[in-house]
């Protein structure tokens, strides 16, 4: 949540910030500002409510200055206006945050700050504390401002009389830094530099950064020099781009036969999943009594996939939680238990604070992230990284089908290790996956189909999406999907559920989206099908059948390739996703930006 970026070095800095924060939207996008060293001992600073676009059209063509930092909002404290925009500048200092500061109250009453502020943000008042702290040692204002503050946070602060720097701290909120030929970056995530450098380090909580032009130094609030840990990723900067796509969320969306290639074909031994590579030996999936799935978001609903999918296979208890719900929870978890939590961002709050205190019950915690280095994947004992590559769209995709793929590998090894799966079946079940990135390709291919057939949900007020078994867990991913980026009201139902209440809502030409994949209940969700379509739906229903049976019980057939039941979960995400990404852009919606959200949640 808000991206920042800063940056101190040998070439302007105004393009290095505005092209940042550009890469920086997804973490929010209702207001962006720039501060740079104008001249000698005075910080210039333009910021505006609206896109980093907007920010751009108001500023100076002849930024010569070398010093700077960035910021792109997702408003907390304070609305959306050209005053709360950050940075935020109070007498010498000037700085960008990321975070929440909780006791910002206490600190207006303590520097009797009241009357004195320009905005409503927390932002603000941090500045103000650490001006006042000002006495000519920016190491040690910052080091005693942040004593005083409760809450997280990510700053990147400025001092008019000490031009060409940078400091930086963080508690919680991510950043990443690098130093390379241009001079020293400081940013939310690699995203917004990656095209000066694919080498980055974290930056460790509570130490301070100080950035020149020739390097980074860093040390703790006792004053411990400490030594970056660089990282290295495979990536480049056409990975944050669009690449000729409308969309990144369309980029994505493509990008997901490799994306899962990627993710398992390293994996395999042998015809058969290997996670000594990750550090995860067979012992770790031996004596599991039960499995507890931790997430937030898509990542919850790729885990609705991995609990149906090990459940029913092995019968293990498996349970998903929400994260925001399990950390406020008493846990049922013993030394036995494993807990996974799934994160794409590897930075969401909810999905660390829930991983932190499962730790605290069992050695068996496993990450599945798609970002290296974050928070989530260092709290947990074991990682197993996701390689969809950066995902920019809001809207998650690819992470989401990596995720899923990540749980058909977890599913088969354990199954070999707990004895319930014999070789041969593990064998079938592998290449089944292998075969699910040319399974995919064939539904990309069929895309405008997907429009034309779909166009009726552009004009929908209300949808329902309906399943039963695994499709249950996907229609609520689809559900998800669609009212994220078209604003469409979409609510998902257990097929069995909906005669419970909801059927009432089901007038004429309301669509109901019907995924009839699982062969076991498939009959079931026909009957259920016929049910809403007596009632007036517009049915659009997803299924493997060459030609329905009775062509009066679905408006329109979108075939999945004939595949056993569990693997049709990916080539039916996908089109889910298409028809969200359809409606979205139908209705004159940047699927990309939905109104309100975020990318990386880092606050609760
Ligand atoms: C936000 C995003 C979702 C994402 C969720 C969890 O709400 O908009 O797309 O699924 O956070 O994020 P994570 O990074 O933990 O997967």
């Amino acid at each position: 949540m808000c991206g920042i970026i800063g940056f101190t070095g040998n070439i302007p800095v105004q393009d290095i910030l505005l092209d940042g924060l550009q890469r920086l939207e997804y973490r929010g996008y209702d207001s962006a500002g720039i501060a740079y060293f104008k001249e000698e001992q005075h910080i210039s600073l333009r910021k505006t409510a609206g896109k980093v676009a907007d920010l751009r059209a108001i500023c100076d063509d002849n930024n010569s200055s070398v010093c700077g930092i960035g910021h792109t909002r997702w408003a907390t404290h304070g609305g959306v206006s050209n005053v709360n925009a950050h940075p935020h500048r109070v007498g010498k200092v000037a700085l960008i945050h990321n975070g929440i500061i909780e006791n910002y109250h206490e600190l207006i009453e303590k520097f009797h700050l009241g009357g004195k502020l320009k905005s409503e943000t927390d932002t603000e008042v941090a500045a103000a504390v650490f001006e006042a702290l000002y006495d000519g040692d920016p190491e040690e204002a910052i080091r005693r401002g942040v004593k005083l503050f409760k809450g997280s946070f990510a700053f990147c602060i400025l001092f008019a009389d000490h031009p060409g720097e940078v400091y930086a701290i963080r508690n919680v909120s991510p950043m990443v830094a690098a130093h390379c030929e241009e001079g020293s970056f400081i940013a939310s995530d690699l995203t917004a530099f990656i095209s000066y450098s694919n080498r980055y380090f974290i930056v460790p909580e509570y130490h301070l950064l100080k950035m020149t032009p020739d390097g980074i130094t860093m040390a703790s609030l006792e004053g411990e020099t400490a030594e970056p840990e660089y990282l290295e990723v495979d990536w480049d900067v056409t990975a944050a781009q669009k690449e000729g796509y409308a969309h990144f969320m369309l980029k994505e969306i493509n990008e997901q036969p490799e994306a899962i290639s990627r993710t398992i074909v390293p994996r395999l031994a042998n015809g058969l999943p290997d996670f000594t590579e990750d550090g995860i030996d067979d012992s770790f999936f031996e004596d599991c009594s039960d499995i507890t799935i931790v997430a937030c978001g898509t990542a919850m609903h790729a885990g609705l996939v991995g609990k149906s999918l090990l459940q029913n296979m092995f019968q293990i208890p498996v349970t998903v939680a929400i994260a925001s719900e399990f950390r406020y929870e008493a846990p049922v978890i013993g030394e036995k238990s494993m807990v996974i939590v799934v994160s794409q961002s590897g930075e969401t709050i909810d999905t660390l604070e829930a991983l932190k205190l499962a730790n605290r019950y069992t050695k068996k915690t496993l990450a599945v992230v798609n970002v290296k280095g974050s928070s989530i994947a260092r709290e947990s004992n074991y990682v197993l990284y996701t390689h969809a590559g950066p995902e920019i769209a809001v809207a998650s995709t690819k992470a989401y089908t990596v995720q899923v793929a990540t749980f058909f590998l977890l599913a088969v090894k354990l199954g070999l290790v707990t004895g319930k799966m014999t070789e041969k079946d593990a064998r079938a079940f592998v290449d089944n996956l292998q075969r699910v990135p040319d399974v995919i390709r064939q539904i990309l291919l069929t895309a405008d189909d997907i429009e034309e057939l779909t166009q009726r949900m552009t004009n929908a007020q209300n949808t329902f999406f309906i399943g039963r078994g695994l499709d249950y867990s996907l229609a609520m991913e689809g559900a998800l999907k669609l009212k994220e980026i078209s604003y469409i009201h979409a609510e998902a139902y257990a097929a069995g559920e909906l005669k419970h209440g909801t059927i009432a809502l089901i007038s004429e030409g309301v669509p109901v989206i019907s995924i009839a994949n699982q062969s076991h209940v498939y009959s079931k969700v026909i009957s259920n099908i016929r049910e809403v379509k007596a009632r007036g739906a517009y049915v659009i229903l997803l299924s493997r059948d060459e030609k329905i049976s009775d062509p009066s019980i679905c408006d329109v057939q979108l075939r999945i390739p004939d595949l056993p039941d569990a693997f049709t979960v990916f080539p039916s995400v996908v089109i889910l996703q298409f028809i969200a990404y359809f409606a979205a852009v139908g209705k004159g919606f940047n699927p990309d930006q939905p109104r309100n959200l975020a990318k990386s949640v880092t606050v609760e």
